[in-house]
């Protein structure tokens, strides 16, 4: 079986076009590279209890990597984040134009749900995954995230607020993703709702540390400019250094504990993906 990365390799966008950039633009940060940490959790719930899933599972996959990709790709438009580097890259605006880097993030918007649409499950299971990634990257979610991260800046929000922007921002495509993998392998709804709970949690933690890596680590380090959140309600503006590495510790200590009571396969096949990030925001960075 392929791994993801060559999945991903072998499953680039490409349409028939004399558009001299167009599929460039397209698969440029695909390629670029990334944690996989959506796709990596999803196939850590097929892994363990549908091990032989695995392989069509890893059509979601991908459609959960290419639409984390068009976040990204507009996140750092000039009217979002402004940003000329993604994943150790020129982001596309800075490579090509504003109008390309927009339509490669809305071309890969719409290609996520046409991948999960053709993937190779039972209608109905087609369905549903249609609908939780549509429920939280879009108007409720992500968006939603993005919209609140943006329309704030420069306007300190008090901490139920933040708490609720990255939830929006990050968290429900976090928890989406093993929600996901839950609906692949016909989880029972309670389970399939613990786990989704899970991942807001989890996927908190996941923007507490990236912003404190925003104010810890250089862009080198992290592929994408740093100290670049002054202006934003970041874990850090909010709490200071000290007091976000103290708030995400907590996160990590709960979410060990949460972790601890999951069934031994899920355990199995998830830990990696665990010990590598619950306390990555106190893993010194190898240069
Ligand atoms: C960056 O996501 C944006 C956030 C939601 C924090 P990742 O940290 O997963 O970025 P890649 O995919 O590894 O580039
Ligand atoms: C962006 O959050 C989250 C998305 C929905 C893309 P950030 O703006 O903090 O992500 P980075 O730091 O640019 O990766
Ligand atoms: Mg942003
Ligand atoms: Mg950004
Ligand atoms: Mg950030």
């Amino acid at each position: 079986m392929q791994d993801f990365e060559t999945f991903l390799a072998d499953h680039m966008p490409t349409v028939d076009t004399f558009h001299p950039q167009y599929n460039e633009a397209l698969q440029t940060m695909l390629l670029a590279g990334g944690k996989r940490f959506r796709p990596r959790l999803l196939l850590g719930i097929v892994e363990a209890y549908q091990p032989l899933l695995l392989e069509s599972a890893m059509h979601p996959a991908l459609a959960l990597e290419v639409f984390h990709t068009y976040s990204l790709i507009h996140d750092d438009l000039p009217a979002m984040d402004d940003a000329a580097l993604r994943r150790g890259h020129p982001t596309l605006h800075t490579r090509y134009d504003d109008a390309l880097a927009i339509l490669a993030g809305d071309a890969l918007n719409t290609h996520a749900f046409e991948i999960l649409a053709q993937s190779p499950f039972r209608a109905d299971v087609r369905i549903e995954l249609v609908r939780i990634l549509a429920k939280n990257g879009g108007s409720g979610g992500m968006v939603l995230g993005q919209a609140i991260d943006l329309h704030f800046e420069k306007h300190p929000l008090h901490l139920d607020e933040v708490l609720e922007l990255h939830r929006n921002k990050t968290a429900k495509l976090i928890a989406a993703s093993l929600e996901m993998g839950a609906v692949i392998v016909g989880l029972e709804l309670p389970v399939r709702r613990a786990l989704y709970d899970f991942g807001i949690e989890l996927g908190l933690l996941f923007q507490v540390q990236d912003d404190i890596l925003d104010a810890t680590l250089s862009s080198e380090e992290a592929g994408k400019p740093t100290n670049h959140d002054q202006d934003k309600n970041s874990f850090i503006t909010l709490l200071g250094l000290e007091g976000a590495q103290a708030y995400a510790d907590g996160l990590a200590e709960s979410l060990e504990e949460r972790f601890s009571g999951f069934e031994a396969p899920l355990r199995k096949a998830l830990e990696p993906l665990m010990r590598q990030y619950l306390f990555r925001h106190r893993t010194p960075v190898k240069k």
